[in-house]
């Protein structure tokens, strides 16, 4: 068989996601680009790899045996090119971080703090939700994974900074700026939720399921920004981590309500799977993150919530 690994790469993208779209932006190619490798790979292996059952792809027999080892060749690959980088040290190593998606208002940062002492250090960044990295730690596809809620299994995950979830509305709501506001009262309220799959979504209804209100999401959406342009057009009240919403709160484009158990006080974890074998530029990094993280970074001060609470997360 004489396929390339760039072919093979466009393949484990695609069995990964399920989707030539998700798959594409990752590698950053165009769609057809990506379909092209795998109609390449596809007649060098004289098999069918995916077949289309209505609107979803699936792998075949044999889609799903290339899948298992393109992750061993991928890991091997990954393992090799941290054996070279650790021959030529710090100054030319390459990084890979997964980030959630509300990590993403302080990742880049955190990298730009860590390139201005490693100059030479390339880093790609991979920005999804808690689901999705929970797949890439289960294949071992990043050096380092930094998020919210990590699982209590296999990874290691390590706290370094806090990520408190707070209730934000728009400053006309009623309840602005009313204090200690109950729980219960929110029940009534509409909220523009996160979609299945984020961390913070999670997080916001085990807290409410725990304290026995129903929470009522009424809206559905895929990012911080689009819920924060939400919440400020009164499509009804948002949970969102106070890393996310720093400049609404500096030009009061929102607020943040005053309810009782709020903040949920979470934390930010930087995570990777046991027995992981560093390259000396993700060891530098996750001691960079450990030691400087907070020092780097600083959330908004907390305006209107009440900062006493000790509504602390139970992990799953
Ligand atoms: P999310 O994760 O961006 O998927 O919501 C962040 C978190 O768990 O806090």
């Amino acid at each position: 068989m004489n396929f390339t690994f760039r072919q093979l790469k466009a393949f484990e993208a695609v069995a990964r996601h399920l989707s030539y779209t998700r798959a594409s932006e990752e590698l950053h190619l165009t769609q057809p680009a990506v379909s092209m490798q795998i109609k390449q790979l596809e007649e060098h292996v004289g098999l069918p790899l995916f077949e289309q059952i209505g609107k979803r792809i699936h792998l075949t027999d044999a889609g799903r045996e290339l899948y298992h080892y393109s992750c061993a060749i991928a890991a091997q690959l990954a393992e090799v090119e941290m054996v070279l980088d650790e021959m030529k040290g710090l100054r030319r190593g390459h990084l890979t971080i997964a980030a959630a998606s509300t990590a993403n208002y302080f990742v880049p940062r955190l990298i730009a703090a860590f390139c201005k002492r490693h100059q030479g250090v390339s880093v790609t960044l991979e920005v999804t939700n808690r689901e999705e990295l929970l797949n890439l730690l289960a294949i071992n596809a990043m050096d380092l994974a930094i998020m919210g809620q990590p699982p209590t299994s296999e990874p290691i995950a390590h706290p370094f900074m806090d990520n408190p979830l707070v209730i934000i509305a728009p400053p006309d709501h009623p309840l602005a700026g009313e204090r200690n506001i109950p729980l219960s009262q929110l029940s009534g309220e509409c909220f523009v939720m996160r979609e299945k799959g984020s961390g913070t979504r999670g997080a916001a209804e085990r807290f409410f399921a725990e304290h026995g209100v129903a929470l009522r999401a009424a809206q559905q959406m895929h990012s911080s920004e689009a819920i924060k342009q939400a919440v400020e057009a009164g499509m009804g009240l948002g949970v969102l981590s106070m890393h996310t919403l720093e400049m609404e709160l500096l030009l009061n484009r929102l607020v943040v309500l005053d309810v009782e158990g709020f903040p949920i006080r979470r934390h930010w974890y930087v995570v990777y799977p046991r027995g992981k074998r560093f390259s000396q530029v993700g060891q530098a990094f996750l001691d960079f993150t450990l030691q400087e993280a907070p020092h780097v970074l600083r959330a908004p001060p907390l305006t209107t919530g009440r900062d006493t609470s000790p509504a602390l997360e139970t992990p799953t």
